[in-house]
């Protein structure tokens, strides 16, 4: 019997990089981009296979040795959490539709796929409690001191009001809203980028901070328009948080580009999403708006486009 499971991209509407330093964050998940854990019996041991993306996506076994390969940490954060010395005669083929290294979680929605499958793998179902916890500690080998954000939304699947350190809060959206989701084609690693916001800070800490408080007000007035369904404010705050943005210096020349190319198109808000630096922006839109302003992100340059819709 082949047995699945999934997990969702994320996108952040606000907030990003401020919730490294404690300030709230909103993030929805992206349902419609996933990654896959396929588990099926094997006569080999157990393997893991997934795509190498360096090495043209040929399919290739993880190393069950390697430490300090995320996979193999998943793997065995599991197994020793339902304290399983033998490994199941399996086979878990990872996929996923999600672009990489963008700002849209792929990562996290990886490996917690993967969680789920080795779970499944020894016959267990593991709680999203637990998970988080594990995926959050593999998303340090890549991102160093990431806030828990990307894991927390796309562990437990909902729109979330994200602080740092504290208790998740789902966050109920009162009117559901249509987003447009643009890929730069440009890759970049966030921990990068939050640690050029570290040095800013670090060298002019009063002008840093007041960006930042100025984000935390404008997650306040997004939390409020987001719970009277206020959409059309929610998007002008969405275009003022991405100028903030770019005042920590964590935005891009093309992802810029992309942000005034769908506001002319009539978005009624847009901003860059997550690390930043490249990767995706993300653009508030009316229904009847979305192709219009899908083919305007692509004749600007956006590689991949894709919509979704937040409820
Ligand atoms: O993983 P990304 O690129 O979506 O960025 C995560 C969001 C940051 O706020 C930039 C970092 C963090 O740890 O929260």
């Amino acid at each position: 019997m082949v047995q699945q499971a999934s997990a969702p991209a994320k996108v952040i509407l606000f907030g990003e990089h401020a919730v490294v330093y404690g300030i709230p964050a909103i993030a929805v998940p992206v349902s419609s981009l996933r990654a896959y854990a396929t588990v099926e019996a094997s006569d080999d041991l157990f393997t893991i296979v997934t795509n190498d993306i360096k090495k043209n996506n040929i399919a290739l076994s993880v190393d069950l040795n390697d430490n300090n390969n995320s996979l193999t940490k998943m793997a065995s954060f599991v197994f020793n959490h339902f304290k399983q010395e033998i490994e199941p005669n399996v086979k878990i083929t990872l996929k996923s539709n999600i672009p990489i290294a963008s700002g849209l979680g792929s990562g996290a929605a990886v490996s917690t796929a993967l969680g789920r499958a080795v779970a499944l793998a020894i016959k267990q179902t593991i709680s999203n409690k637990t998970l988080n916890k594990f995926v959050y500690e593999v998303e340090k080998i890549h991102h160093g001191t990431p806030s828990g954000i990307d894991n927390t939304v796309i562990v437990y699947e909902i729109p979330i009001y994200f602080v740092k350190g504290k208790d998740i809060q789902y966050l109920e959206i009162m009117s559901p809203f249509h987003i447009v989701i643009a890929d730069t084609g440009q890759r970049a690693l966030t921990h990068e980028a939050v640690g050029d916001v570290q040095k800013l800070y670090d060298s002019n800490p009063n002008d840093t901070k007041l960006i930042l408080d100025q984000i935390d007000h404008i997650v306040q007035k997004a939390l409020i328009s987001i719970t009277k369904g206020n959409i059309t404010r929610l998007g002008s705050l969405m275009t003022e948080n991405h100028q903030l943005l770019q005042k920590l210096t964590v935005s891009s020349p093309k992802l810029d580009k992309l942000v005034g190319v769908a506001l002319e198109a009539g978005a009624l808000g847009a901003k860059m999403s997550g690390g930043g630096r490249g990767g995706n922006m993300i653009a508030l839109v009316e229904r009847a708006n979305i192709q219009h302003i899908k083919d305007a992100l692509q004749q600007a340059g956006a590689t991949q486009v894709f919509d979704s819709i937040v409820q």
